[in-house]
């Protein structure tokens, strides 16, 4: 190490701490299949040993890198491995990490376009095959987010500043009862009340009930509300379950109504043709979340907004300083700063560009139908075990069941079949209540969840039917 200037490695520094790290990385991702689906007994009172103050002096980076992939890494969930069908499960692309290495190594600015045009231009990009593949137009815009949350914010407030005056209290804002929090959470962010958005009910395949939907606008108008917003779901997170998209594109229309859908997790199975098929009506929307860090397997930290009307999303964000270089004027040009909440950001598209360039989009399309498939197969299995009902099919990849058997609170039962199921930690599950009925989902999404994952979850499901009988 140069003693004097230690922050700036040699260039065989440089490779050796590269080459240290790799390797406990390629052990690690080699070892996913057998690692179990969750390994968190225990790591929050471990957690509580790491405090520390803070250091004064350097520590060796070889412990460093033992002490997290021995230690830290492993006492978690195993979110990106194959056996993880919990929440909405996340991928994390390897050659995404390469990308983000090379991001942070370069760490050129791409908050301003005039800074780094060449790679704000990659990126710009990335939202253009996005908007491709939701069908939007050409002069849609958007932005990549660190999440779908993110960009629900970020959407909510656009709509809000296109429709609504400074004094917007008296907007009302629309979801189904089965939407993702987020949106909720988003909206009071962006400035209503909870007592603004109405949560409408759903019929029995999950999806929002139009009729109610119709009434609750019509209720509203009447009492001097300004119905301006109604969010669909292309995939829900309990049971991966797509709104009449169309229905709601059109009661938008009608009543003058920013169309808002939330395909954080179902939007990008519009690659597929069965998916195409599920999700009509997603086109046209005036704003979509899509999540890249769910189903293109990207690693956390990377979402999506695209905006039908590029100059809403621009006219809701840009601001002046004298400080900061001069903006883009033209169409095809864009400063993120001036779409989006954030000035300095990482250069998160090229954790997109490089897999989508490195592969093309039929290597996705292909994941996404065998996650299709695979999701069909498991349900057919699940199905065919004595006292399992479906109680969600699937609409994409999740579905979500329970075990009934007979003089059994169906609950109490449920609980403890979940519990069987994960301690096997060849899967982990995780539960949804549904019209009060407590159940079990599987979401099979990861590009690493291949048809030996799944053989493996039926037989641990089926094992531990047979253990409560
Ligand atoms: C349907 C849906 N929408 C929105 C979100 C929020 O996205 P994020 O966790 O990326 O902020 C999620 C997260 O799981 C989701 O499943």
């Amino acid at each position: 190490m140069n003693e004097a200037r230690p922050l700036e490695p040699s260039a065989d520094e440089m490779r050796t701490l590269v080459d240290a790290a790799m390797r406990r990385i390629v052990a690690h991702i080699e070892s996913l299949p057998s690692q179990p689906a969750m390994n968190v007994d225990g790591a929050t009172d471990y957690a509580r040993t790491l405090i520390e103050p803070l250091p004064s002096h350097g520590s060796d980076y070889e412990k460093l890198l033992d002490f997290l992939f021995d230690e830290a890494i492993p006492r978690s969930f195993t979110a990106a491995g194959p056996g993880y069908l919990a929440y909405v499960p996340g991928g994390g692309l390897f050659h995404s990490a390469i990308a983000d290495l090379i991001a942070d190594a370069v760490n050129r600015y791409v908050g301003v376009c005039a800074a780094a045009p060449a790679l704000v231009q990659l990126e710009t990009n990335v939202i253009r095959w996005f908007a491709e593949i939701a069908g939007y137009p050409r002069g849609a815009s958007g932005v990549l987010t660190s999440g779908g949350s993110l960009a629900n914010f970020t959407a909510i407030v656009t709509a809000r500043k296109a429709l609504l005056p400074d004094d917007f209290l008296r907007g009302t804002l629309y979801c189904s009862q089965q939407v993702h929090h987020s949106f909720q959470k988003a909206a009071n962010l962006a400035g209503f009340p909870y007592g603004n958005i109405r949560e409408v009910p759903v019929d029995a395949e999950f999806r929002i009930r139009i009729d109610a939907l119709e009434e609750a606008i019509a209720r509203d108008r009447a009492a001097g509300w300004t119905p301006f917003l109604v969010a669909g779901s292309a995939g829900t997170t309990p049971t991966g379950a797509v709104d009449d998209l169309e229905a709601l594109a059109r009661v938008a229309k009608r009543e003058s109504l920013w169309f808002h859908v939330d395909g954080a997790y179902g939007a990008f199975f519009r690659l597929t043709d069965r998916g195409r098929e599920t999700l009509r009506g997603l086109e046209q929307s005036d704003s979509l979340i899509l999540d890249p860090h769910k189903t293109l397997f990207l690693p956390f930290g990377t979402g999506a907004l695209l905006v039908r009307d590029a100059h809403a999303l621009r006219r809701a964000h840009s601001s002046h300083a004298d400080y900061l270089p001069d903006m883009q004027q033209e169409d095809e040009l864009v400063d993120f700063c001036e779409i989006s909440p954030e000035l300095s950001r990482d250069f998160r598209g090229l954790r997109v560009w490089l897999p989508l360039k490195l592969f093309g989009i039929e290597v996705f399309r292909e994941q996404l139908d065998e996650k299709l498939d695979l999701t069909a197969y498991a349900v057919d299995g699940l199905r065919a075990i004595d006292g399992i009902e479906i109680v969600a099919e699937p609409q994409l990849t999740i579905a979500a069941f329970r075990l009934l058997v007979e003089g059994r609170d169906p609950e109490e039962l449920n609980r403890e079949l979940l519990a069987r199921i994960n301690a096997k930690k060849r899967v982990m599950l995780t539960p949804a209540i549904l019209d009060g009925r407590f159940v079990i989902r599987i979401a099979i999404v990861s590009h690493r969840t291949h048809r030996d994952r799944v053989d493996m979850l039926l037989e641990d499901v089926r094992a531990a039917v047979e253990s409560l009988r």
